[in-house]
């Protein structure tokens, strides 16, 4: 007994370093990799004009990442039910109006609560918002004790108060670093934002959140071409969005989409799917997010499909160490934005997330900017940490770890503004 736990050990033991050492943090290692042509239908077709790109290039993009990488949704579900638990709260010293809404799924005797919460410029009535999932609970980003607490399961955090994964008053603000509400609304701007295990819980796990909705009698798991965690994830911001559109607050034409590291994934993907979002931002966002799958640098499309097998659909399982069998790379992902403006950012202590192969995609998306007759991102040469480059396609990479910092949120309002003046 003892012999055999000790030899599974060392199977343990030398599969992780095998593992770790594979992982590629030296661009000399980086394999050459050809990606697929972003301009040229699948039937080669080559794609010059916009209307090409409408018609065909971007439709057949879409399905491939739907069928191949996300997961297609599976059908419809009722427009939920709305209950406004507040509309007026006074915030920030009077700055901000908080708003708080719960829609209410419910479908086959099934009920999903998703909890939304605002905080508006008191003093601009229609502002541009950003909507943001965050990880820990709506009440987890401002120390405002009248934040609803989630009853949703939540990763297990003891330090933060967060146990036998559900939150408690002691976890109220404690990613308060990561929203700078303030400054947000000194910005002019509004803050949307939702827990995402409200839609769907970050576990292995397809009984709970969104998926069982659809299932056939005896169905445990999603199909292998529908939808994973991440195209559920992007499901709610759609939802989310059609309930902005309704609100007589909030301007639904200049809805930012932002999201951090897994999050940033979910919002390309939301925003790619769904041309409401106004822009998009994305944080630190990898592997599946920004970052091109071919270069295999830091995570790659195995370790996440190992590490993390619900957030892609069961057909992305086959390109695990296959990354040129891909019909698609990410640089498309960002394409399908095209012409919105995009935010792409990235952290010098974050290669895990591969900053270059982000900045590379985020180059490469530009070639449909430029079919759309706008400068994409406007220069060809990484920049130095600290030194955005602003434009249409944005791009910086900051000094530091993995995160989302005061530092990142000042470029993003920055970037906003921009976008936003008329021409
Ligand atoms: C892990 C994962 C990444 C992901 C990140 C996060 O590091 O490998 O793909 O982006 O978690 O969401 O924090």
């Amino acid at each position: 007994m003892k012999k055999l736990l000790t030899f599974l050990l060392i199977l343990i033991v030398t599969g992780s370093l095998a593992q770790r050492q594979a992982t590629i943090y030296d661009e000399e290692n980086v394999p050459e990799y050809q990606l697929p042509p972003l301009l040229k239908s699948q039937n080669g077709r080559n794609i010059k004009k916009v209307k090409q790109w409408e018609k065909i290039r971007r439709p057949e993009l879409l399905r491939l990442f739907s069928q191949e990488v996300y997961g297609k949704i599976p059908g419809e579900i009722p427009a939920p039910e709305i209950i406004i638990h507040e509309t007026n709260g006074s915030a920030f010293y009077g700055k901000a109006v908080r708003k708080q809404v719960e829609l209410v799924f419910s479908m086959n005797d099934r009920e999903l609560p998703v909890n939304i919460l605002m905080y508006l410029p008191a003093a601009t009535p229609k502002a541009p918002v950003f909507l943001g999932y965050n990880f820990l609970g709506n009440h987890s980003v401002a120390d405002d004790p009248n934040i609803r607490l989630t009853e949703s399961w939540v990763y297990d955090h003891p330090s933060l108060g967060i146990v036998h994964n559900q939150v408690t008053e002691q976890s109220r603000g404690v990613s308060a670093e990561n929203w700078p509400i303030e400054m947000i609304l000194d910005a002019g701007f509004g803050l949307v934002t939702v827990y995402y295990g409200d839609v769907d819980p970050d576990r292995d796990n397809f009984s709970d959140g969104i998926h069982p909705f659809h299932y056939k009698a005896g169905q445990e798991k999603p199909r292998p071409d529908e939808w994973g965690s991440m195209a559920a994830w992007a499901w709610g911001l759609s939802r989310v969005m059609d309930y902005l559109e309704a609100d007589e607050l909030v301007n639904a034409q200049e809805v930012i989409l932002l999201g951090h590291s897994r999050l940033g994934k979910a919002a390309l993907w939301a925003a790619a799917s769904d041309p409401r979002f106004a822009m998009c931002i994305s944080n630190n966002s990898g592997c599946m997010g920004a970052a091109l799958s071919r270069r295999r640098f830091g995570e790659t499309v195995a370790v996440v499909n190992s590490n993390f097998p619900h957030w892609f659909c069961g057909n992305f399982k086959k390109y695990s160490g296959y990354e040129d069998e891909l019909p698609v790379d990410q640089h498309m992902l960002l394409a399908l934005i095209a012409p919105r403006p995009l935010y792409v950012a990235s952290a010098t202590e974050d290669q895990w997330a591969d900053p270059l192969g982000e900045f590379l995609s985020a180059k490469q998306a530009s070639e449909v900017y430029q079919l759309f007759g706008v400068e994409g991102l406007t220069t060809d040469s990484f920049p130095a940490p600290d030194q955005p480059v602003f434009g249409r396609v944005s791009y910086h990479i900051r000094t530091g770890k993995h995160d989302i910092t005061p530092f990142d949120w000042e470029q993003y309002l920055k970037f906003a503004q921009q976008q936003l003046e008329p021409e």
